[in-house]
């Protein structure tokens, strides 16, 4: 203070008369005289229980915000098996000489569940180490589950798979990504359409040209409008009022990036070409 520097105000705590505490926030700065030398010092209290209360509250609505998104987080990984097993329970009725082999993959989406409850509890996602997996055969396992759906709505699918497509990778977490494309894709093609997957080796075509598998998921659906592309990966953006959460794309691009992947999508709403491609790289050893 003599050297005639301010002191930065600084927060601070003081006794009302009544007893009660006051936030202040206290500011300090030498007074002079007219030559300029310092002669003394002001000392300004502002009270800022308010602002501080205020705060606050802020905080711990947005702590409700976030317990929020992650209840509507779990339920939304939750729907993806729990759709699979119905699925597949209607599979294994119709057609008992595959019984067994549908009932396998259902004991594999309860395993899922019990799996998302765990992690809930632990707060982790994925409990499991990265292990080596085939994307095409995770990918064709999602597949089989949405075969009803896909004959129910008329959509013809076109898979083109090479071989020896290993990454390193969570297959829980990559099975809910390719479900939540290839629910998206049926969901755009209401009236019926055609639903190309492709999986390749390939190396990055920019940045560090890792090694790795890339994924395509296109459909011949209805498009996205160019106003609504900037927000797709947002957490709760959907356009489907009554169905949607609008967490879909915002878990898969999370996915994604936990595998150090990449995901781009192009789309058209062109009348007699509208559709969209979703495209993932997934590298080799993330
Ligand atoms: N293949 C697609 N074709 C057309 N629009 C799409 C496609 N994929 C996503 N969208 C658009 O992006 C929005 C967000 O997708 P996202 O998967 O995040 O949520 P959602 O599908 O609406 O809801 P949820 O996944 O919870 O069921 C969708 O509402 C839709 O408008
Ligand atoms: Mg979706």
């Amino acid at each position: 203070m003599r050297t005639g520097h301010g002191v930065e105000s600084y927060q601070t705590e003081r006794l009302r008369k009544d007893g009660s505490l006051v936030s202040i926030l206290l500011s300090v700065s030498p007074l002079r005289d007219r030559k300029g030398t310092v002669i003394g010092a002001s000392a300004i209290a502002r009270d800022v229980t308010a602002k501080i209360r205020a705060e606050q509250a802020l905080q711990r609505s947005e702590k409700l915000a976030t317990a929020g998104r992650l209840t509507a987080a779990i339920a939304h990984e939750i729907n993806n098996p729990l759709e699979a097993i119905t699925n597949l329970l209607y599979l294994a009725r119709r057609d008992p000489t595959r019984a067994e082999q549908h009932m396998e993959m259902a004991e594999r989406e309860v395993q899922r569940i019990a799996d998302i409850a765990q992690q809930t509890l632990g707060f982790v996602r994925e409990v499991s180490e990265a292990k080596s997996l085939n994307v095409a055969e995770t990918l064709d396992e999602v597949l089989q589950l949405y075969s009803p759906k896909f004959m129910s709505g008329h959509i013809e699918l076109q898979k083109e798979f090479e071989e020896d497509c290993e990454v390193q990778g969570f297959s829980g977490e990559l099975r809910q990504l390719f479900s939540n494309l290839i629910v998206n894709a049926v969901d755009a093609m209401p009236g019926g359409g055609r639903l190309r997957v492709r999986v390749s080796r390939t190396h990055e075509p920019d940045g560090r040209g890792r090694a790795g598998v890339r994924v395509t998921v296109a459909d011949t659906g209805i498009g996205i409008p160019a106003a609504d592309r900037p927000r797709l990966f947002e957490p709760f953006y959907t356009t489907k009022k009554d169905s949607g959460t609008g967490l879909g794309l915002w878990l898969s691009e999370g996915i994604v990036r936990k595998h150090e992947g990449t995901i781009q999508v192009r789309t058209s709403t062109q009348p007699g070409r509208s559709g969209t491609i979703f495209s993932l790289f997934l590298p080799q050893n993330s």
